[in-house]
């Protein structure tokens, strides 16, 4: 169970949300305007939502029903493609974030696959372990709509990445490049009712440790997001055929701090199961991360020191499985003070 602050207050509220965006270029006639919404909801949210994303909604259904059906079986048939310290893909049931257990299941898989990290976070060790993912023979159908729906949000990222990019005053295709070999991973996640909901999270407040994460989620709701400014957690609205995008620590270390990272939580209901399906765009594993030099001068000196993505993630990972004495890796870490 959560500790006392870290509980969720379940009595609904009703605060301003996060921005909602139209990707639809046809309704703003200039694409500047675009940038600058983009930027604007960056810089103070890190969060938000959007419309007219090219993802075909009869895909955006599909997955929903794919992702049900695949939970809905038996633990057993699950457990058949569970994921474990060496095999990093597939269904795990008993992921911790922040050390406290998340109540929920999920399933992993790689956009790229075969995709390569490193096999520890030892700084001296340079073995490459090669990830590869686990499909379930049923439900019939399942890994094609997995496949077919990450092949469409793939291209969402890299079009949200070039607003980014442009948003930051960088060309369009700055950001491409460091993702040549990307480790972008696909989840779903199933939350099922919580007896006592005051007391667990469906994930932990945590930040998303990769670029950009892009949430197509149903009309459950759960999702908060801490405001930047105040503090308070606020909910992310389930709206009709939007997904929900938000900054990770590499946009954050990338921008020099331009664009945060911000904290969310999932909070549970004793009522109603909730499935969500983000995708976390995370560069290839050699990528040095670090505030990027265009936008870095001597009134505005690097904020970070430059880290291995690769290192980096494995070793944020490692505390998935088990409780660790201490709070694992943040890009704090790399923080110059
Ligand atoms: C996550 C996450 C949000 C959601 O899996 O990192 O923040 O709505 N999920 O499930
Ligand atoms: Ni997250």
């Amino acid at each position: 169970i959560q500790s006392i602050e870290h509980r969720a207050n379940l009595d609904t509220i009703e605060i301003e949300g996060i921005p909602l965006i139209d990707l639809s270029l046809s309704h703003t006639t200039d694409i500047n305007l675009l940038v600058s919404e983009i930027g604007n909801a960056c810089k103070n949210w890190g969060f938000f939502q959007v419309i007219n994303h090219g993802v075909p909604l009869e895909l955006l259904e599909k997955i929903k029903v794919a992702a049900k059906a695949f939970f809905d079986q038996p633990v057993e048939e699950k457990r058949k493609v569970k994921r474990d310290e060496v095999n990093a893909m597939g269904y795990h049931e008993s992921e911790h974030t922040k050390n406290v257990r998340d109540w929920k299941e999920v399933f992993d898989f790689l956009i790229k696959d075969p995709s390569f990290l490193p096999a520890s976070p030892e700084t001296e060790d340079d073995e490459i372990r090669t990830l590869s993912n686990q499909w379930p023979e049923t439900p019939p159908q399942f890994r094609e709509v997995c496949q077919t729906y990450a092949r469409e949000v793939e291209k969402l990222g890299y079009k949200l990445l070039e607003l980014i990019s442009l948003s930051l005053g960088l060309p369009s295709n700055r950001l491409n490049g460091y993702f040549e070999d990307h480790t972008t991973m696909m989840r779903l996640n199933h939350y099922p009712p919580c007896p006592c909901p005051e007391l667990a999270l469906g994930v932990g407040r945590h930040k998303d440790a990769g670029a950009l994460t892009i949430v197509a989620q149903d009309d459950v709701g759960g999702l908060q997001v801490r405001r930047k400014s105040d503090e308070v957690w606020v909910p992310v609205k389930p709206t009709p055929n939007a997904l929900v995008i938000n900054v990770g620590d590499t946009i954050q270390v990338w921008s020099n701090e331009a664009y945060e990272s911000v904290e969310h939580r999932v909070v549970v209901n004793s009522e109603r199961e909730r499935f969500s399906i983000p995708v976390f765009f995370f560069p290839s594993h050699y990528v040095m991360v670090k505030p990027l030099e265009e936008l870095v001068n001597e009134g505005n000196p690097p904020k970070y020191k430059p880290y291995n993505f690769g290192k980096f993630f494995v070793a944020r990972n490692r505390s998935d499985y088990k409780k660790l004495e201490v709070q694992n890796i943040q890009i704090s870490d790399f923080k110059i003070i």
